[in-house]
């Protein structure tokens, strides 16, 4: 054999060795614990073959502990990018069965060689996290190597969409990278987020608590919001990655990709005009207005779980994408809390950052009152919301389907908030509050006077609802642009994101803005 050939027979040995990761039997624990390994994943991620893998040969450069024995190949993460959809991505997923894919030096640079290389060619970057955390034995390092990623999330933030796939531990402050990303998905059962896990809890707090109470995949789409998607396989989970992204961008200068449509886009939807309940009180489901006005009913929920008074996600109108932001009448009717405006801002921000039009579906009665909401800032927190419409130049289209009332109204989207189509159903009811809420305030006095005070308030009541609890009061003045018919709302649209497409609008030059966080 020539010495070339030596030397491919060695490189291929190589590749092999590396591609085995942590060895056979680190292989098999992963596959016991229901987990696929990091290059599984990738596999299943991306388009068949498209994956070209960098810094293979990297190794690990610590000698403390003993680790001067101990080299694998690639150090504890697969890099590299590929395509989905034929669209050019970068990622990096973790490999438990190397070290257990805790983050070393050498393993953070590898991150940031990918990181740097999507945001130089306008690519989205996904990390794929399964991570024992910090590599202990490195010490400082390995916290510098979370640090250099920390600040690359922040530059490409707005700039590349940028995914974060939990498929077993992320803990300690291994969590601020997926935190500081776009989305967040996390597999229901395998994956775990916290800060401290339940022994440190346990010696701080004295408190009890499991890994999955503390940080599984329900904890954070439920209680805490910190994950947007979860899945319950990881194929799932993968394949929920590359629907999300075929609704976004590449970057912060393009378009999201344009899908060929194929169902009509003068659809009418006459199960509309009878959506609305007759009892103003009466909930129903805003699920199925969205599903019924979008492109073939595709609707990709974003948070479902968490503050599902607002809901908020992606669908398309026309093959253009959208980004969705409904408050929802059959949870707590739809009323705004610190939650659903904090829910609310981060999607409309992204929108915005990523080009993506946004149609506001309104039925609000309000914010929510009380010293809960007070004491946990309810102020700042609808202030959050209302700085991201306000903030916002993609084409805003907002229809009101019924109660749209005070400073709810205000931030859901009003003309005033720079709203380029502002739509109401003739069931709009756009007031500064409830009329029960309106009479009692403006008749009560008056009403001791009378000889029946209650009949009096109703008679208010009803003076209130025939003045303001319809749409043309709003219409009157131009801050509905039309009163339009439920069922022509896909039509009408459709129609006003076509007009929209060449929308110029620059906020004033600056720093950056002081959101109230
Ligand atoms: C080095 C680690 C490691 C780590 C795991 N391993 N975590 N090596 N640094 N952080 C190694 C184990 O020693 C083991 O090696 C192999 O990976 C598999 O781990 P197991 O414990 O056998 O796996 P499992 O039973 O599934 O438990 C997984 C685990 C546990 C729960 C994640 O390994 C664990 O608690 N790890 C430590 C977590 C942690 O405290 N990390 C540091 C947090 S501080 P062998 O050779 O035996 O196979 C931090 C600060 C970051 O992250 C701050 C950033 C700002």
């Amino acid at each position: 054999m020539s010495n070339q050939l030596n030397k491919v027979k060695e490189l291929i040995e190589l590749r092999e060795e590396a591609r085995l990761g942590g060895g056979q039997k680190a292989i098999d624990k992963q596959h016991q614990k229901g987990k696929y390994t990091a290059r599984e994943r990738i596999a299943m991620l991306l388009d068949e073959g498209s994956f070209e893998e960098l810094d293979m040969f990297v190794k690990h450069r610590c000698t403390n502990f003993g680790q001067d024995k101990k080299h694998i190949l690639g150090d504890g993460v697969v890099t590299g990018y590929g395509t989905i959809e034929g669209r050019l991505i970068y990622l990096y997923a973790q490999d438990f069965t190397v070290f257990g894919g805790s983050l070393s030096e050498t393993m953070a640079q590898k991150i940031c060689k990918v990181m740097d290389m999507a945001m130089k060619m306008g690519a989205p970057c996904i990390g794929l996290n399964d991570s024992g955390g910090a590599r202990i034995q490195e010490g400082i390092n390995a916290l510098s190597g979370y640090a250099e990623i920390f600040q690359r999330n922040v530059m490409a933030s707005g700039v590349i969409p940028q995914i974060s796939g939990i498929f077993g531990p992320c803990a300690g402050g291994a969590v601020y990278s997926p935190a500081l990303t776009d989305f967040t998905l996390m597999m229901e059962g395998t994956s775990y987020m916290f800060l401290t896990g339940p022994k440190v809890v346990k010696t701080v707090t004295g408190e009890d608590v499991t890994q999955e109470d503390l940080g599984g995949a329900s904890v954070h789409a439920t209680k805490s919001g910190v994950t947007h998607f979860t899945a319950e396989t990881e194929e799932e989970g993968l394949a929920m990655i590359r629907l999300l992204l075929s609704y976004l961008p590449q970057n912060n200068m393009e378009e999201a990709p344009f899908v060929e449509c194929d169902d009509a886009t003068d659809r009418l939807e006459d199960s509309l005009n009878e959506i609305i309940p007759d009892n103003p009180n009466k909930a129903y489901d805003m699920h199925e207005v969205i599903t019924r006005i979008v492109d073939h009913g595709e609707f990709l929920e974003v948070q479902p779980q968490y503050a599902t008074n607002i809901i908020v996600g992606f669908a398309r109108f026309n093959g253009q994408s959208v980004g969705i932001v409904a408050n929802q009448p059959s949870s707590y009717a739809g009323v705004l809390d610190c939650n659903a405006s904090r829910k609310g801002a981060r999607f409309v921000r992204f929108c915005d950052a990523f080009n993506i039009p946004l149609v506001t579906l309104v039925d609000v009665p309000g914010f929510l009152p009380g010293t809960g909401q007070e004491y946990n800032a309810i102020i700042l927190n609808g202030a959050k919301l209302m700085y991201a419409y306000c903030e916002a130049t993609v084409p805003k289209i907002t229809i009101t389907l019924r109660k749209s009332y005070g400073g709810s109204h205000i931030v859901m989207s009003c003309k005033q908030l720079r709203g380029d189509l502002n739509y109401a159903w003739p069931t709009a009811e756009i007031a500064v509050m409830g009329a029960a809420g309106a009479a009692n305030i403006l008749f009560a006095k008056e009403a001791k006077t009378k000889e029946d005070p209650a009949k009096f308030i109703e008679d208010g009541i009803a003076e209130y609802t025939k003045l303001f609890a319809n749409p043309y009061n709003a219409a009157r003045y131009g801050y509905i642009d039309d009163v339009i018919e439920p069922r022509n709302t896909r039509f009408r649209i459709i129609r006003g994101l076509q007009q929209l497409q060449t929308k110029k609008l620059t906020n004033p030059a600056k720093k950056h803005g002081n959101i109230p966080l």
